[in-house]
């Protein structure tokens, strides 16, 4: 007995002087943690996490450090994220070693959470050449985006106003402006691709409630835990991939037709950039699962809020479509010249984005060199989150935080407030790893809204009732992106 006592003690005592002895960051505030596991303990799930670092954030303020499983890690908030994303975005362009997502993708990852390496600008490049080609081109995006959401809305007309979740109409319909943009087509319906993107997702919804996937010491136990889950992950990816591929017998350079032709052609040809570097048939393949499944999730989640904040918010919903009625009208169908004559609507989307942050901390980012924050220095190779749902929630920036206000970004005059005003609304991040795909994102939210909008009201089920979405509750903050738990509605064509 008295052995295991001391056996204990001495552990953690030697934990207590490795975790000491091992920071880098002694001078930066931040919580206590214990012996080996730092915070790691208080950090039990995702929802955790989040309302964690909310609470820490109040504590120590707009910059402080937390200890997982010996991963020193820097969260910061307030003004200090501009500084951090913009300013010094050179300085934090990094992207921190997370090897269970790598063994995902074959020991290397592409872009996502790719480090900020020659290839990694090669490939942003090529992701932006090939978005404004397929998919942030005005007509291209319009035929493509529209289309796939009347296909859509005609299916929800054919409920007849009875009780559905618009989960599955909503993912079909995003997957398929996806499937375009990449291949050029969009697939049959029925198609296995749409229901392997919705499997997908909830895949990596159920892995992302784990956060012991952000804290390399705990890998082991990571992957030890989901074997079944992850292989079947790498399936679905696999899947994917072969059906991209199978294009690849019908490339023809002269008549590209998606973002897989660009992506594939960069490969085929060896193209490089001043820097040299030419991209792998690896590169090829798993970038495009990672814009694909990017695509995908992040935007059928605000869609899916959108139609419960309407729900909710019915007072809201008549004053858009009345904005809608009067500079659309009912007979012809929204286009992206529409979107700056409907500031109502605008601010609406900024504000589900802003209410419901489901990216509370982007996505993890490194220093890549000494560099300073807030007057701390932050030797190379730190990793820092950027908590951006804490200044969404900050009452500092957005008064009454809480409430689902979008007039709080109209003028007096009902015209949307200046792009600076909203420098504190930082949904898709911001600077040098900023997300590439937001105004191809943010292009597909107008349409897909404005065309709900224009033909159906949306209204409470005929059982049970919607509570208004809390973005600070387990159920929301439980996966990432995180997302509102399913719920039915009604859809009354007008
Ligand atoms: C509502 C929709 C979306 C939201 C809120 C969103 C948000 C974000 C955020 C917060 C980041 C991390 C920025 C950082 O590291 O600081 C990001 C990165 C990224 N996003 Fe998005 N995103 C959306 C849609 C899309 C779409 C449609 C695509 C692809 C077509 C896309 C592709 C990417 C990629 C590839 C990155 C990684 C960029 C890099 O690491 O250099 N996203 N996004």
């Amino acid at each position: 007995m008295l052995a295991i006592l001391v056996a204990v003690i001495v552990v953690l005592l030697f934990g207590f002087i490795w975790n000491k002895t091992r920071s880098r960051l002694t001078h930066i505030p931040g919580p206590n943690g214990i012996p080996i596991a730092g915070n790691g303990l208080e950090i039990t799930s995702t929802f955790k996490l989040v309302t964690k670092l909310h609470e820490w954030m109040e504590k120590y303020g707009d910059i402080f450090k937390i200890n997982l499983f010996g991963e020193e890690i820097v969260v910061v908030g307030g003004i200090l994220i501009g500084e951090m994303l913009v300013t010094k975005g050179s300085d934090f362009a990094g992207r921190p070693k997370i090897p269970a997502w790598e063994k995902l993708e074959g020991n290397e990852v592409h872009l996502v959470l790719r480090d900020y390496d020659p290839k990694l600008r090669f490939i942003r490049k090529l992701v932006h050449k090939g978005l404004r080609q397929y998919g942030e081109g005005m007509d291209k995006i319009e035929v493509i985006t529209v289309t796939e959401i009347a296909k859509c809305l005609d299916k929800i007309e054919t409920l007849n106003g009875a009780d559905f979740d618009p989960f599955t109409y909503i993912h079909h319909a995003i997957s398929q402006v996806m499937n375009t943009m990449v291949t050029g087509e969009a697939v049959p319906d029925g198609h296995p691709m749409l229901n392997k993107a919705i499997e997908w997702d909830r895949l990596d919804g159920e892995i992302s409630q784990d956060p012991t996937f952000l804290m390399p010491a705990m890998e082991f136990f990571f992957t030890l835990i989901r074997v079944g889950k992850l292989r079947y992950y790498t399936d679905v990816m696999d899947f994917f991939i072969e059906h991209w591929r199978s294009y690849e017998g019908t490339y023809d350079k002269e008549n590209m037709r998606g973002l897989y032709d660009v992506i594939y052609k960069a490969y085929l040809e060896s193209e490089t950039d001043e820097e040299g570097v030419k991209i792998s048939y690896n590169n090829v393949k798993y970038l495009m699962f990672e814009l694909y499944g990017a695509g995908i999730i992040t935007t059928h989640k605000t869609i899916y809020a959108f139609f419960h904040m309407m729900v909710t918010h019915p007072e809201l919903q008549k004053r858009i479509q009345a904005q809608i009625d009067d500079v659309i009208g009912s007979e012809r169908t929204p286009t992206t010249a529409d979107k700056h004559k409907l500031p109502l609507l605008e601010a609406t989307i900024h504000e589900t984005l802003r209410y419901i942050s489901h990216a509370p901390f982007a996505l993890p980012h490194e220093t890549k060199r000494e560099t300073s924050l807030g007057g701390f220095t932050l030797p190379n190779k730190t990793q820092v989150w950027p908590l951006i749902s804490a200044n969404h929630h900050n009452p500092e920036y957005f008064k009454d935080p809480m409430s689902f206000n979008p007039d709080r970004f109209l003028e007096n005059d009902g015209s949307l407030s200046p792009a600076n005003s909203r420098k504190m609304l930082t949904p898709f991040g911001a600077g040098t790893r900023n997300c590439v795909g937001e105004v191809f994102a943010r292009t597909r939210l107008f349409l897909f809204t404005a065309s709900l909008l224009q033909r159906f009201t949306l209204l409470q089920p005929t059982e049970g009732k919607l509570n208004v979405l809390d973005p600070k509750s387990e159920d929301h903050l439980k996966k990432l992106p995180c997302i509102c738990p399913n719920y039915k509605i009604r859809a009354i064509p007008r």
